[in-house]
């Protein structure tokens, strides 16, 4: 197949509406798109990414308003979250209709929706004829792309067009709150922060991350993620010497030790979130074998990037 490259959202909405994939930047990641009710399209996203078809997709809304198109009985908590971070970097679980297939919600009775606030994606969105489900646009197992290259460096041939924009500004996935438990869960963090989260919903829980036996809350979790090839190690505190031989990398907030081969020292989290998964992609081009990663403090977007790094260590 020929991937076409455009930054056109609405040359790129005319293939998603012709039942094709399409990559689009959002303010978190690359998504790859289809027509969420058309059930064949969506076939394409698990063929392009070699995702495993027990994982759910997202399904994108241009607004709020297009939420009742895929889901149902919006209570009070999703409603004020809504309210308040729609459009924005958020995924709400919510009970899904009947008339959205079961391959976009991987046969759960819930579905994840969310509304970016990427103008980009917005206007890309509102060109698109039904929402659209969309993960992110890696192949399956791989950190999520943040900039237009590497999904091309990932799914060209693969899919039918990518709408090149910008780099993402967040570049860590959406905070997933599952509004269906009582109390509702904290699935994965995100640039919403748990502490942003209760100033809303107070009671809002964090999901204890699968156990083996149990069915996990999201059905992701339990696939190994965001991973360079590179191995990830993690350091609590600074380091004033690598204690490796290298080529070894370091990516953290303070003085970078001595003897890596390559390092980044990251002004504050939210930068630290934005250039992590490049870096790691950066890594493995150059070769590196074990990447350090200082692991931040637990607030904030600082979770986030806490969890990222210790799926990515494994
Ligand atoms: O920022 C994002 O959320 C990006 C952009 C493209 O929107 N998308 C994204 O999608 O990260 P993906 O598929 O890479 O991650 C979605 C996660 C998966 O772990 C999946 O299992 C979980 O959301 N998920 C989707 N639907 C769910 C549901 N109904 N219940 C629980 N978890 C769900
Ligand atoms: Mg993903």
């Amino acid at each position: 197949m020929q991937t076409l490259v455009t930054d056109q959202p609405e040359e790129a909405a005319r293939h998603l509406n012709r039942g094709e994939t399409v990559a689009f930047p959002t303010e978190t990641v690359y998504g790859l798109g289809a027509d969420a009710l058309d059930p064949d399209a969506v076939a394409g996203i698990f063929r392009a990414k070699g995702r495993p078809s027990d994982n759910p997709l997202i399904v994108h809304v241009s607004s709020p308003d297009q939420i009742s198109e895929v889901a149902q009985e919006i209570g009070d908590d999703a409603r004020r979250l809504i309210e308040r971070y729609f459009p924005g970097p958020l995924t709400l679980v919510l009970n899904k209709r009947d008339t959205l297939p079961d391959i976009v919600s991987a046969g759960l009775p819930t579905v994840g929706v969310r509304c970016p606030a990427h103008p980009q994606a917005a206007e890309f969105l509102r060109h698109c004829n039904h929402p659209v489900a969309a993960p992110s646009a890696n192949v399956s197992g791989r950190p999520s792309p943040t900039d237009w290259q590497t999904v091309e460096h990932d799914l060209d041939g693969r899919i039918a067009c990518l709408l090149r924009g910008e780099p993402s500004t967040i570049g860590l996935e959406s905070t997933i709150v599952d509004c269906t438990t009582e109390p509702p869960l904290l699935l994965r963090s995100g640039a919403i922060s748990l502490e942003a989260l209760r100033e809303l919903v107070p009671d809002i829980e964090v999901a204890t991350s699968c156990r083996k036996g149990e069915t996990p809350k999201s059905p992701g979790q339990k696939y190994r993620h965001y991973s360079p090839e590179a191995e990830i190690i993690l350091v609590e505190t600074s380091l004033k010497n690598l204690p490796t031989q290298p080529p070894a990398a370091w990516i953290g907030l303070s003085t970078p030790p001595a003897g890596a081969t390559k390092s980044l020292q990251c002004r504050d989290l939210n930068e630290y979130a934005r250039v992590l998964f490049g870096f790691f992609r950066t890594c493995d081009a150059e070769g590196i074998r074990e990447i350090y990663c200082e692991l931040p403090r637990e607030e904030g977007i600082g979770r986030a990037i806490r969890e990222r790094l210790v799926k990515a260590a494994g």
